[in-house]
């Protein structure tokens, strides 16, 4: 947490003196329609209200300079659900970065979207790709939305990546290692996640960042992704503050 410790201008970034270093939270936002069942109101309300949550988020951890930021919006095991729900959803995403883009740049945000992209919309996908390239030179915030994504997916599209360069020629079998099968998953330029939130309180990883959460620290809370606010990201930054990583040693 060393750059929002240094830079942060929260108290409670501030009060942890010996704050672990804090570059990399990733964020399984879920519950969005448990809220919106809660207040009668329709599933796609609850999305709407995902997205106000997230979009605020995304300021707030701005201007306190977090480095990189990943979110799971949508997984590659999402597809079974309702055809109506999946159509809105990726409506809803269209909309989000036609109507936000401007605004995400105007911030110097640089978008990456990780997941398998072949299998979305020819228009949506192309201004996914569009984003990417035009915010790549931006030097704030790192936002890594997750689309069609699923660590296994990934793992395997890995390993096959990988087998077809062995094949040409281009890798040799006995230097596969940890850091070179990093550099086959999309997320090849990030470092791994220090924290794990998960909103709507369910304690599992629903096939999110699978290799590179080995040794991230989870936070789950039982607070709704809607309801999600920057005290609630301060309140996980400040338990996180006092966990003690060991990786495995003393
Ligand atoms: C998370 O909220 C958003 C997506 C998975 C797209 P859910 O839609 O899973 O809402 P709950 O968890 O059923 O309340
Ligand atoms: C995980 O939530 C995926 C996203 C938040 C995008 P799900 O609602 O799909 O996960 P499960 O079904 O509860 O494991
Ligand atoms: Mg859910």
């Amino acid at each position: 947490m060393n750059n929002l410790v240094k830079r942060g201008a929260s108290k409670q970034f501030e009060e942890g003196a010996e704050a672990l270093p804090l570059d990399h939270v990733a964020i399984i936002m879920d519950g969005n329609r448990r809220w919106a069942r809660e207040r009668l109101l329709p599933r796609a309300a609850g999305h709407q209200a995902g997205v106000k949550s997230l979009k605020r988020l995304v300021r707030y951890v701005g201007e306190r300079s977090l480095k990189y930021l990943t979110v799971y919006a949508f997984s590659s095991e999402n597809w079974q659900r309702k055809e109506e729900e999946v159509s809105y959803l990726l409506k809803l995403f269209s909309d989000v970065l036609d109507d936000e883009f401007a605004e995400l740049a105007e911030n110097k945000v640089r978008l990456r979207f990780i997941g398998d992209l072949e299998r979305m919309p020819a228009k949506l996908k192309n201004s996914m790709l569009e984003s990417m390239e035009n915010s790549r030179e931006n030097t704030g915030l790192n936002l890594q939305v997750a689309i069609n994504y699923g660590s296994r997916l990934e793992l395997t599209q890995a390993a096959r990546a990988i087998a077809m360069d062995v094949k040409r020629g281009l890798v040799d079998p006995e230097s596969i290692d940890e850091n070179m099968l990093s550099r086959y998953l999309y997320t090849a330029d990030l470092p791994d996640p220090e924290l794990l939130i998960r909103t709507g309180g369910e304690m599992r990883l629903s096939n999110y960042l699978l290799w590179q959460s080995a040794y991230t620290e989870f936070y789950v809370t039982s607070t709704l992704w809607p309801d999600f606010k920057p005290e609630d990201f301060d309140l996980a930054v400040s338990e996180f503050s006092h966990r003690n990583r060991r990786y495995g040693g003393d």
